[in-house]
């Protein structure tokens, strides 16, 4: 069994352990002793060593996951050379990774927050076979991933299915309350909300987004009324800036 070292354990930390759990043997590290070892616990951790630190890490030989903020990167000092660093940190290159731990291979990975119920989304970049394979076996285990061909498409994928949830969010609670807005109880809004979620989810698998909308938009009827007042507010372009947005942001942390 092999052994993969986290250091981070935060939400993305949570989700990648719990997915790896009982397949890889785990080590968690991090600056707060305590925070790991309640980290271990809570999640029920099985094969988890630990070890903190506030200043230097080991990294000899590691399949190493960083899981921490980008504007972490720099706290720690990275000792020898680690086998694979998996890079989920938003905007951060491996240009950048390289100035500051050296690593035998460089991958980068954008998971999203859906990993949490096994069901995200990892976008991989890496130039590397053997690394792709171990890429698979480790992100696998959090939903599915996408492989693409080059780095600065991370930046690109991640601002839609990394930053995703955090809009389709928006969305959902405007619908929610739009309505108790109309008369409607939370409770039913958000029930009527989840279920038309997890119905366009499947939806989407057969059918496209295109012709979801015309199904549901019949000539005259209630629905075209709702769409000329999104289209009147210029949704689709909000949500084009809002990825370019993030996009460029991305590319500032790089
Ligand atoms: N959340 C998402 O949807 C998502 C999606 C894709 C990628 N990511 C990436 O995943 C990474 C972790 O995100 P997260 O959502 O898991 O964040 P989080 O829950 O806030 O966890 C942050 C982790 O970073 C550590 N950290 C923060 N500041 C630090 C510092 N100054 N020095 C050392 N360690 C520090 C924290 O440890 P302490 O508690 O000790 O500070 C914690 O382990 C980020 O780089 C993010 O870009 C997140």
């Amino acid at each position: 069994m092999q052994t993969i070292s986290i250091i981070g354990y935060g939400k993305m930390a949570k989700a990648i352990a719990c997915g790896l759990n009982g397949k890889f043997r785990l080590e968690i590290i991090g600056r707060d002793k305590e925070k790991i070892e309640d980290f271990i616990q809570t999640n029920s951790l099985l094969n988890t060593t630990s070890f903190h630190s506030q200043k230097t890490i080991d990294i000899k030989d590691k399949i190493l996951i960083l899981a921490i903020k980008p504007y972490a990167l720099e706290y720690f000092k990275y000792e020898n050379q680690s086998r694979v660093v998996f890079n989920i940190m938003a905007g951060v290159s491996i240009s950048r990774l390289q100035n500051v731990l050296s690593s035998k291979s460089y991958c980068r990975v954008m998971p999203n927050v859906a990993s949490l119920v096994g069901s995200g989304l990892s976008v991989i970049y890496s130039d590397d076979m053997e690394v792709k394979r171990l890429a698979s076996d480790i992100f696998d285990t959090l939903g599915s991933s996408i492989f693409v061909d080059k780095e600065e498409q991370i930046n690109s994928a991640g601002a839609i299915s990394g930053c995703g949830p955090a809009y389709l969010g928006l969305v959902a609670e405007a619908l929610i309350d739009a309505g108790v807005r109309e008369g409607l109880s939370l409770d039913i809004s958000t029930k009527l909300v989840n279920g038309l979620f997890d119905g366009f989810s499947k939806l989407l698998q057969v059918k496209t987004p295109n012709e979801i909308r015309l199904d549901t938009t019949s000539p005259g009827g209630t629905t075209i009324d709702g769409i000329v007042e999104l289209e009147n507010s210029a949704t689709r372009a909000a949500f084009i800036n809002a990825v370019c947005a993030a996009h460029k942001k991305a590319k500032s942390l790089s």
